[in-house]
């Protein structure tokens, strides 16, 4: 099945097509899916957005904010649960990585369903890690 799926690099920027893919992958949870000059700001202002397709469906997505040379954070990465565990989040990880620099960093905040996928997929816990709202005014949630 996963052998039929396209990818892209760029694309999706319809912003209902984006909603129905978070809200369909269960990432929309945890997102301000609600909040459409949110998600439009997310889309804007992320420069690395690799989406994957199963014909004019999107079925997954990776929206990364980076400089390409030094750090990536990862903010993202979620796949419709119909296409889950066909290896696509495995091939958005591998595409984004690809666009980077070999020495860069790749960042991210694990989702709670998330927590054993990205030992998983190669990523190492860093003991190190803070995180604070900009408001300072509730705990931040991946
Ligand atoms: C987490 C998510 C992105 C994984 O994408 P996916 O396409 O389903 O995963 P893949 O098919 O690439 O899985 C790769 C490997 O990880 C395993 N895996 C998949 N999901 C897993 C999970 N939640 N926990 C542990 N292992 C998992 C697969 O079995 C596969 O193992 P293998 O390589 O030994 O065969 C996807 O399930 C998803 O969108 N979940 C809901 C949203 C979410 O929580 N996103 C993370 C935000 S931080």
């Amino acid at each position: 099945m996963a052998d039929a799926i396209t990818y892209r690099l760029g694309g999706l920027l319809d912003l209902d097509e984006v909603i129905e893919l978070y809200r369909a992958s269960t990432l929309g949870e945890r997102r301000p899916i609600d909040d459409r000059a949110a998600v439009a700001d997310m889309l804007r202002h992320a420069n690395l957005i690799i989406t994957a397709w199963d014909g004019a469906l999107a079925v997954g997505i990776a929206r990364t904010m980076t400089d390409f040379s030094y750090v990536a954070y990862l903010a993202d990465l979620a796949v419709r649960a119909s296409h889950q565990r066909q290896g696509i989040g495995k091939e958005l990880i591998r595409r984004t990585r690809a666009a980077l620099s070999p020495g860069a960093l790749l960042v991210l905040l694990s989702a709670p369903k998330a927590v054993d996928y990205y030992p998983h997929v190669g990523f190492i816990r860093h003991p190190q890690a803070w995180t604070v709202k900009a408001g300072g005014t509730a705990p931040p949630a991946p």
